[in-house]
């Protein structure tokens, strides 16, 4: 086996190991000012690393957070102290990553739908993070579904781009973090979400199949099987956790290395809750985890965005308190009683 596989295989295994998850800080330059703009703070790129940097020091954060995903200018930056937000991140045992597209755009010919971009160059890209200390790279892309989406050609097309960008990964020595979100928005029902879930995921599978993707060395990150969020019947949290695991039962390989969570709009709790169901029902082939950006940060964005001079450290602890409900959650441990902090 080749040095560079190996190192892969060690830190796809690494990502999701025994109660840790990934924590998903690599909002665009868009995103993050829609965040910081929500507690008053003005996105400045100094204000962007202040926030980051209250994130990525909270003490022992490599505990339940095995990886972080950082966007372009935060793989570049260092804290007040001048020490490189990677070392940082190495030092506390929580592994770099790296979003590596270029936003959803619309899908020509293809109205209210999307395809995500940024494959040109990518080779080059790649190079560069793996030499700046990033192990994985994620890539989204978002389905969208309504009374006539999503259309076989946005679901194709998305999936053919993901396998080249996996591919183009695992030739770097990166972790291709595959991300194909189906959109919670709409009011379509549980159902809906289960049969395009299984859809775009067989797809995508076939993509990478099709493209030599080692999937020992790839890590899924899906949305979970839910409700649209306007459809007036909700799923509870045992329906969800139900959906979800037969839908990727059903079409993702049990070689994968692992299967991440993104949150898509869930509140925190329910985000934990419903992966804390998964893990309770167990005897999966692979380990399930979450990668959560909202609902991890939601709360210490609050509490750190009230004061951000004095509340560092209440920023962290809202967000240390969230990774071990979630760290619970991923071996099937948590409970709601443990929400009191
Ligand atoms: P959310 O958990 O807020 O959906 O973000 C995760 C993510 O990385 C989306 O690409």
């Amino acid at each position: 086996m080749s040095d560079k596989l190996e190192e892969m295989l060690n830190v796809a295994a690494a990502m999701v190991s025994p109660g840790r998850g990934i924590l998903a800080i690599d909002e665009s330059t868009g995103t993050i000012k829609k965040r910081l703009d929500s507690v008053n703070v003005e996105s400045t790129e100094d204000n962007r690393r202040g926030y980051r940097q209250m994130l990525l020091t909270a003490e022992n954060l490599g505990e339940h957070i095995s990886g972080a995903i950082l966007f372009d200018e935060t793989l570049r930056q260092s804290t007040d102290g001048g020490v490189l937000f990677t070392q940082v991140m190495q030092d506390a045992d929580v592994i770099p990553g790296i979003k590596v597209d270029k936003g959803a755009h619309p899908l020509a010919g293809f109205e209210g739908e999307k395809i995500t971009e940024g494959l040109d160059g990518l080779r080059e890209r790649l190079e560069e993070y793996y030499e700046l200390g990033a192990r994985f790279a994620k890539w989204r892309a978002v389905i969208t579904i309504d009374e006539f989406l999503p259309s076989q050609t946005c679901i194709d097309a998305n999936c053919h781009a993901l396998a080249r960008y996996a591919a183009l990964c695992q030739e770097a020595g990166l972790v291709p973090m595959v991300e194909p979100e189906v959109l919670m928005d709409g009011d379509h029902d549980i159902e809906t979400a289960l049969q395009v879930t299984e859809l775009t995921l067989k797809t995508l599978f076939n993509n990478l199949y099709e493209q030599d993707v080692i999937l020992e060395a790839c890590i899924l990150k899906t949305s979970m099987v839910v409700s649209g969020s306007d459809c007036a019947e909700q799923a509870n949290v045992d329906e969800v956790a139900e959906a979800t695991l037969d839908c990727l039962l059903n079409s993702v390989p049990a070689s994968l290395a692992g299967i991440v969570f993104l949150s898509g709009g869930q509140s925190e709790v329910e985000a934990t809750e419903h992966l804390d169901a998964m893990n309770k029902i167990g005897n999966l082939p692979w380990p399930l985890s979450f990668s959560y950006g909202r609902a991890l940060q939601a709360s210490a964005l609050k509490v750190w965005g009230a004061n951000p001079k004095d509340n560092v450290q209440a920023g962290q602890a809202e967000l240390l308190h969230r990774s071990r409900m979630n760290g619970l959650a991923a071996q099937g441990e948590y409970s709601t009683d443990l929400e009191e902090h």
